[in-house]
């Protein structure tokens, strides 16, 4: 989880030691009456007060560590790999990309240094640059629009469908314009992006698709996996992500000339298979280098046998979870967007309405599910209006390549603004993944915790 505005760490951590016993003192004093669907404490004899004001956390056990790391399965081919001297980009390297395709249902992988490498990577190979138009959601990591950016090209964000929190496919058409060359969904927090309607508009107007599936690691659509259905998929292996490396990303395509030119233009430009120039051999295009190492390739190979059992365990909880909390007022849970057989969830989504809980801000909000012993953020801030798009106008690179009148920032603002995206970047409220690798009776304490804070609104909103 990174590029968060606001994060609340909770667990055994959220209330002090001191407030935690008093709050034990006073577990008798009072039973919340709550209703169905979520089972909050009725019966349990647990405190009713908030733990933000002394009583005691509904979860106090904490829950599992991330990134995972068991000795017994993970350190044989770590240790090899380090005792072998060869770290630099071998045969391990290419077990894990042949993996990886495999897992994604893929021809191809490149691994790459991470997910911002593999996307600048996959849309220079696809030529993806000065005079172009990318359109993209404004709800995603900093790196989605960046990658844009420094291939030359113009971010031109589209709003996001309120249910989903993905690119809206009824507002691209209104975005595109004889410049337009690429669409960049991101299937964001884990939640695919709607596909199918996004492929038919890219055919209509024979775009480049280009997936950022940084956060979507086995998210499905039919079956099938995000980052396959467009031209390229890029993946991200950052610490944080559900697929952990520490760094590390993987580009992944059917389209063989395409992923040969990845390889060279990863490799300083080095010849590769059918990449241009390739049949002298020798250095033969624009290149930079973003090979990964061994040691980080045996890594990626322990997570990824854990990986597909990870992921049914998150769906199935983040299911369960978004049963027991969709009745709560004020809490809107996520949607997936039609077709989607799995989710990745990177993170748990929902919104939430001030209004249904005597007007207390989200951050109070936040610190009292924390407090509760439910970490949870707020998630991201609107990228559609960041001064970074102005600094990149500004640069020598975008003068020389585009009319001023391309660079009116003013114009480019009002052209991207996404009311929706607005909405959202105010009222969600995010758990990360790690959560969902608890039991269900964890989850049960999340809904609990949630209900609890409810119930208390108007105590903690005066507090
Ligand atoms: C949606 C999205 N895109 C791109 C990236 C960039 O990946 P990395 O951090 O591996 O460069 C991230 C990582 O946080 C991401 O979440």
């Amino acid at each position: 989880m990174k590029g968060e505005t606001t994060i609340c760490n909770g667990g055994e951590n959220g209330v002090g030691r001191r407030a935690f016993i008093k709050a034990a003192g006073a577990a008798t004093a009072g039973v919340a009456l709550t209703q169905a669907p979520f089972n909050v404490w009725a019966g349990t004899g647990s405190a009713g007060t908030p733990a933000l004001l002394g009583g005691k956390p509904v979860h106090v056990k904490g829950w599992p560590k991330w990134p995972r790391w068991i000795p017994e399965t993970d350190e044989a081919g770590l240790l090899k790999v380090i005792r072998s001297g060869v770290w630099s980009r071998a045969g391990v390297v290419s077990e894990f990309e042949k993996r990886w395709a495999e897992a994604m249902g893929a021809k191809r992988c490149l691994a790459v240094v991470n997910g911002t490498n593999a996307l600048i990577t996959a849309l220079a190979q696809l030529d993806v640059g000065a005079g172009d138009e990318v359109i993209l959601p404004p709800y995603t990591f900093i790196a989605t629009p960046q990658s844009i950016l420094m291939n030359g090209a113009i971010p031109v964000f589209c709003d996001v469908d309120p249910a989903t929190y993905q690119l809206d496919p009824k507002k691209i058409e209104a975005k595109i314009t004889p410049r337009t060359r690429a669409i960049l969904p991101v299937h964001i927090l884990g939640l695919p992006a709607d596909m199918t309607a996004i492929m038919a508009i890219a055919k209509k107007h024979s775009l480049i698709v280009v997936e950022d599936a940084c956060q979507a690691w086995m998210a499905e659509i039919g079956g099938k996996k995000c980052g396959t259905f467009g031209n390229a998929g890029c993946y991200s292996f950052q610490n944080s992500k559900n697929m952990a490396i520490g760094e590390g990303g993987a580009i992944v395509s059917d389209d063989g000339a395409f992923m040969d030119r990845c390889y060279s233009y990863h490799n300083y430009g080095n010849a590769y298979g059918t990449a241009v120039g390739a049949v002298g051999g020798g250095t033969v295009m624009l290149g930079t280098k973003q090979r990964i190492t061994e040691y980080q390739a045996a890594i990626g190979l322990a997570q990824l046998a854990r990986l597909e059992g990870e992921s049914v365990k998150r769906h199935g909880n983040a299911e369960y979870l978004k049963g027991k909390i969709k009745g709560i007022p004020g809490i809107a849970p996520y949607e997936l967007s039609p077709g989607v057989t799995r989710a990745a969830f990177h993170l748990f989504p929902f919104r939430y309405d001030k209004a249904e809980f005597h007007n207390m801000p989200r951050a109070t909000f936040l610190k009292a599910l924390s407090a509760e012993g439910v970490p949870c953020a707020s998630g991201y801030g609107p990228l559609n209006k960041g001064q970074y798009v102005k600094q990149a106008f500004s640069t020598k690179n975008f003068r020389r390549m585009y009319a001023p009148a391309d660079l009116d920032y003013a114009a480019w603002l009002e052209r991207t603004r996404c009311p929706e995206n607005d909405r959202l970047c105010e009222e969600a409220v995010w758990l990360s993944q790690n959560l969902l690798l608890a039991e269900k009776a964890d989850m049960d304490d999340i809904a609990d915790a949630i209900a609890k804070v409810h119930a208390n609104a108007g105590k903690l909103a005066k507090a």
